[in-house]
């Protein structure tokens, strides 16, 4: 199946930015959320970053204004005529539970429905739904128009053609993608994690200052920010998230979340989105 009809549900960072991409790769795409308000929003976000790429000669105006035709708002009854929708809405199992109920009744039972999560079993939310075979993970990495990487992540459930319509859509969507079982964090968030929780660690001990233990990583391995700074980038609510996931599902104290973490946390200090995590914006 060559998908032609994409539907994204959830309009905020993550799934504006799978809109946007798939929109620029020739797809119709009908964007969703529970408020018109926050699907509006999703749009101006999409039209000002493709106004920005013309601006800055990385994107002709007609392509541009090809994508932002292909763009509708809606709600999930309007998905129904879409071959595959990827749900990218807050990292909560009931509420993308709930989500996938109302996608199961809403599309035809050819469709493929992915989750774009970062941490919850596929295989768990793929067992709510009649069908479960045509449930997958197609994890996007923020930010999406930048980020090369789609990982997927079949659940136990996943049929072999449902995994190949997926990763022909990322391909066509222009990414890479790696195939990861259905294990807690998958491949990303299972090593990244880890390692922003031991700077973390490496702070509260004294280690060194933030900003040393982001130049130190920065320069000294190569990436474009460091650990800390990654971390506010993520969020340190969605970090800690991971985090206590890892433990559970892995049934391994390694991976317990850094007390200094949870500390900001309570603080309310999540990093940029608040303006204030272990650094300040
Ligand atoms: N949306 C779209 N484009 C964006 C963007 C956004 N939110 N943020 C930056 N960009 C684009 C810019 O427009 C710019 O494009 P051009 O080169 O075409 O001009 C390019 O990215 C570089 O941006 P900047 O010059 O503003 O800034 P930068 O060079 O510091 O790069 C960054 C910013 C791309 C975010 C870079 O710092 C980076 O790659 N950081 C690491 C990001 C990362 O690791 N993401 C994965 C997180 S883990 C995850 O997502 C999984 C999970 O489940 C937690």
């Amino acid at each position: 199946m060559d998908v032609k009809t994409l539907a994204v549900v959830g309009a905020g960072q993550m799934g504006a930015g799978i809109a946007q991409v798939a929109a620029l790769s020739g797809i119709e795409v009908v964007l969703i959320d529970v408020s018109p308000d926050f699907v509006q929003k999703g749009l101006a976000g999409i039209r000002a970053q493709l106004d920005k790429a013309v601006g800055k000669g990385k994107l002709k105006a007609g392509e541009a204004q090809a994508a932002i035709a292909r763009l509708k708002a809606g709600a999930v009854e309007d998905a129904r005529g879409a071959q595959f929708a990827v749900e990218a809405v807050t990292e909560n199992e009931e509420v993308k539970k709930k989500v996938f109920a109302a996608l199961a009744r809403a599309l035809p039972q050819a469709a493929v429905l992915a989750t774009n999560t970062s941490s919850i079993s596929v295989t768990r939310i793929a067992a709510s739904v009649p069908a479960p075979e045509r449930v997958i993970g197609m994890h996007f990495m923020n930010p999406v128009p930048v980020m090369q990487l789609v990982e997927i992540i079949r659940g136990a459930q996943t049929s072999d053609s449902v995994y190949a319509v997926t990763r022909a859509l990322a391909e066509r969507m222009g990414k890479t993608t790696v195939l990861s079982k259905d294990m807690p964090g998958f491949i990303v968030n299972r090593i990244l994690i880890p390692m922003l929780n031991e700077a973390c660690f490496g702070l509260q001990e004294g280690l060194a200052s933030a900003e040393d233990i982001d130049t130190a990583m920065k320069l000294g391995t190569n990436v474009p920010m460091g650990p800390l700074a990654l971390a506010d980038f993520i969020g340190l609510d969605t970090c800690l998230s991971i985090a206590e996931v890892l433990q559970k599902g892995l049934g391994d104290d390694k991976y317990r979340p850094a007390p200094l973490l949870r500390q900001l946390v309570d603080a309310g200090w999540l990093g940029r989105k608040t303006k204030r995590g272990f650094h300040r914006y």
